[in-house]
């Protein structure tokens, strides 16, 4: 028994039927393409959540978490509707709820159930807290009732909790690295499918560390930014005659911004087009086993997103240029996004230099400390105890 079958048992007063549990992510690289029918290489957090479960023989979910002092917050599973979403089932529980009316309707037949749930994903870091909960949760109430959807199954379904339910426009990207990564890999994925498959990251063996540094800067996928970038990629696409920006080669990106007269648009539809080529080159890199030379894509990346789609933020843009002075192979944010975090790419020796340059210069700047955590490439979504 672990610490969240623990807490499950003194909760409700009888032991879990199991724990699962689902990771956050960090993006390599491919940042706002997952809308755009576009590739991404995120892979998974060590950090995860947990969720301890055990079915009941009503249709009421029961939910608790133990970073909420709201208590037990108890649904009808009979009665959920995106339209009209219970009081109780706003903020972190609409989450759960959310996944549990998306199984229920896509046809999986979940029933009543007591869930606990623990995480040390931060949240509000862009390291999608979000998709971790949905993907633990959801493969928690189908593992209780003995349903087997695929992961990438269970990743749409979680994302058409977020988007349906919670009302969060996302992409697919964060509920597919959560539940089909595996330990050691990128995952590279084509939204469009959505396919995937897995690219060795050893970065340990290559003398290399991954620095997340999230700058605590807090966003929020529910304000609108997200949704306008998202509607003004679609209506470029649109008045290009593309199903998706990702039909766009980046071979002929001169010619149809030449036909865009919207300059904001042109701006958008060549960050998507660029980052999807980025994608595609650091994936062939990665195959090819030269790590160190993806870090100047990831640095143009950046750039893309603060000049191009206009989602960096100034504490972003002093991580990454300082962790590049400092000797990072190539930096960028992570995620929406708009503050969260920052992902930079260092030889393993450099990290106490990187660490303290970043610090210093958010302290400088008058900025809230940064936190600063070495990540490793780690398992997907999967049952624990
Ligand atoms: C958020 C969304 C994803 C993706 C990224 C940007 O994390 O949840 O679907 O769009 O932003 O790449």
């Amino acid at each position: 028994m672990n610490d969240t079958a623990r807490a499950f048992r003194d909760l409700y007063g009888q032991p879990s039927h199991g724990v699962w549990a689902a990771p956050g992510r960090v993006n390599l690289i491919g940042e706002h393409t997952d809308y755009n029918d576009g590739f991404a290489l995120p892979f998974a957090l060590p950090h995860r959540t947990e969720v301890a479960a055990a079915p009941r023989s009503d249709t009421l979910l029961r939910l608790h978490s133990a970073a909420s002092d709201s208590g037990v917050i108890t649904l009808d599973l009979a009665t959920l509707d995106p339209a009209h979403r219970p009081r109780g089932a706003d903020g972190w529980a609409a989450y759960p709820a959310g996944v549990a009316w998306a199984l229920r309707e896509a046809g999986l037949p979940v029933g009543g159930a007591d869930l606990h749930i623990r995480s040390d994903v931060p949240t509000g870091a862009g390291l999608s807290s979000s998709a971790a909960l949905e993907v633990a949760t959801g493969l928690a109430l189908t593992e209780l009732y003995g349903l087997t959807p695929t992961r990438p199954e269970l990743a749409a379904l979680a994302r058409r909790a977020e988007n349906a339910y919670v009302g969060v426009p996302c992409g697919i990207m964060d509920q597919t690295a959560s539940a089909c990564a595996t330990e050691g890999h990128v995952l590279r994925l084509d939204t469009r499918g959505p396919r995937h498959d897995h690219v060795p990251f050893d970065c340990a063996a290559a003398g290399l560390r991954l620095l997340v540094i999230d700058t605590r800067v807090k966003h929020d996928l529910a304000d609108g930014a997200y949704a306008e970038r998202r509607a003004s990629c679609h209506r470029a696409a649109a008045r290009l005659g593309l199903p998706a920006l990702r039909d766009l080669p980046f071979e002929e990106l001169d010619g149809a911004l030449g036909r865009l007269d919207d300059p904001v648009a042109r701006r958008r539809v060549r960050h998507v087009v660029t980052e999807n080529e980025r994608v595609l080159r650091v994936g062939e890199l990665l195959g090819a086993g030269r790590l160190r030379e993806t870090g100047a894509l990831l640095t143009e990346g950046h750039a893309s997103l603060r000049d191009d789609y206009a989602v960096s933020c100034p504490e972003l843009d002093l991580a990454v240029t300082t962790a590049n002075a400092a000797g990072a192979y190539g930096a960028r944010m992570t995620g929406g996004g708009f503050g969260g975090s920052a992902l930079a790419l260092i030889d393993a020796e450099a990290e106490p230099a990187v660490a303290r340059a970043v610090t210093d210069a958010f302290a400088r700047a008058g900025h809230v400390p940064p936190r600063i955590t070495p990540v490793t490439p780690s398992a997907g979504a999967g049952r624990v105890v």
